[in-house]
């Protein structure tokens, strides 16, 4: 069924041309958002260690953008992130962290499983140079409390010391679209998708490099908070393409501040100094 679906691909996996490797994800899954009755992934993808030319990973990573959206703009739903223009650091640690088990999500582990750190490297650096706009924020402030709104943004861009809570302005950027290398921005995504992150680094479903900061963050936040932080962000859209700050600028404006907080994926961030 696949094959015939796509016959690019079952070219591919001729046995005279070895180097191709042939992924075949067939799933059938009624708890997909998406509601997929039958889908067919297929990734004719080369092994070798050559530097592909964007046009040529625009092909390649096709099995990508099938649930991350054309050129990796994000799906339809808020389920699948957007890949386009995050920090190429950031893609390719979360790439490992799906290897590596510190994050879950089966069916595109599968995928990336076989594929050499050199190849997973590639594929960050390329979705990391699509410079595509985002949608303006799918919600308004219409109907939300503002009280809860505003100790939202008052989380987001002061922290609170009583909680020993730094300013998540403070790691990713007084622009909120993150800092090179490693660092992503926290707007332009959807609220349902912000939620289930902080959700799965409170279950430890997700972890970073040890030490891992977001883990940390969590626990200090409340359920209370947590929705207020996540609701401000998702009403925020980033401006132009959002593109995440040098870690120059960045650490030039946060130089006054203490440096207590380092964090195991992104080492030369750090956070002003919790508070005991
Ligand atoms: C079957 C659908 C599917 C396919 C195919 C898929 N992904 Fe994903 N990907 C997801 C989902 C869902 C998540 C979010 C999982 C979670 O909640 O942690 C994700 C997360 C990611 C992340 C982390 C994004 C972030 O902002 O933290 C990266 C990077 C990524 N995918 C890259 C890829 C690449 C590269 C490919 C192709 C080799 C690929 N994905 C194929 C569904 C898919
Ligand atoms: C001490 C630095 C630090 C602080 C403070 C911090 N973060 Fe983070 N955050 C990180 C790092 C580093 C990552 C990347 C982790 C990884 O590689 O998986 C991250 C990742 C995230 C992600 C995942 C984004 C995605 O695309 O999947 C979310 C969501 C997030 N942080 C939200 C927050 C919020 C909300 C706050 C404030 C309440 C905050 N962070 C404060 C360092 C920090």
């Amino acid at each position: 069924m696949c094959a015939k679906a796509w016959p690019r691909c079952a070219n591919a996996a001729h046995p005279n041309t070895p180097e191709v490797v042939l992924l075949l994800l067939d799933f059938h899954s009624a708890g997909l958002a998406r509601a997929w009755a039958s889908v067919c992934v297929l990734a004719g993808v080369f092994m070798a260690n050559v530097h592909a030319a964007p046009s040529d990973m625009a092909e390649r990573t096709r099995a990508c953008t099938h649930c991350h959206g054309e050129q990796g703009k994000a799906g339809p739903d808020g389920y699948y992130p957007r890949l386009a223009g995050k920090p190429a650091g950031y893609l390719y640690n979360q790439l490992q962290n799906f290897k590596q088990r510190r994050r879950h999500y089966d069916l595109m582990t599968h995928l990336i499983d076989p594929l050499s750190d050199d190849y997973l490297r590639d594929m960050a650096m390329y979705f990391s140079s699509l410079k595509v706009p985002y949608p303006p924020a799918a919600l308004t402030s219409a109907g939300m409390a503002p009280e809860v709104l505003l100790r939202g943004k008052t989380l987001v861009t002061q922290g609170d010391a009583r909680l020993g809570l730094p300013a998540c302005s403070s790691c990713h950027g007084h622009t909120l679209t993150g800092v090179q290398p490693n660092v992503p921005g926290l707007v332009g995504l959807p609220l349902d998708y912000l939620n289930s992150q902080l959700g799965a680094w409170q279950s430890g479903q997700r972890q970073a490099h040890a030490p891992d900061c977001m883990a940390q963050v969590v626990k200090r936040l409340s359920p209370a908070d947590l929705m207020a932080v996540t609701h401000y962000l998702a009403r925020q859209t980033p401006a132009g393409v959002g593109a995440p700050l040098s870690e120059e600028v960045h650490r030039s404006l946060v130089a006054k501040q203490d440096t207590a907080w380092r964090c195991g994926s992104a080492a030369g961030v750090s956070a002003e100094k919790a508070k005991p």
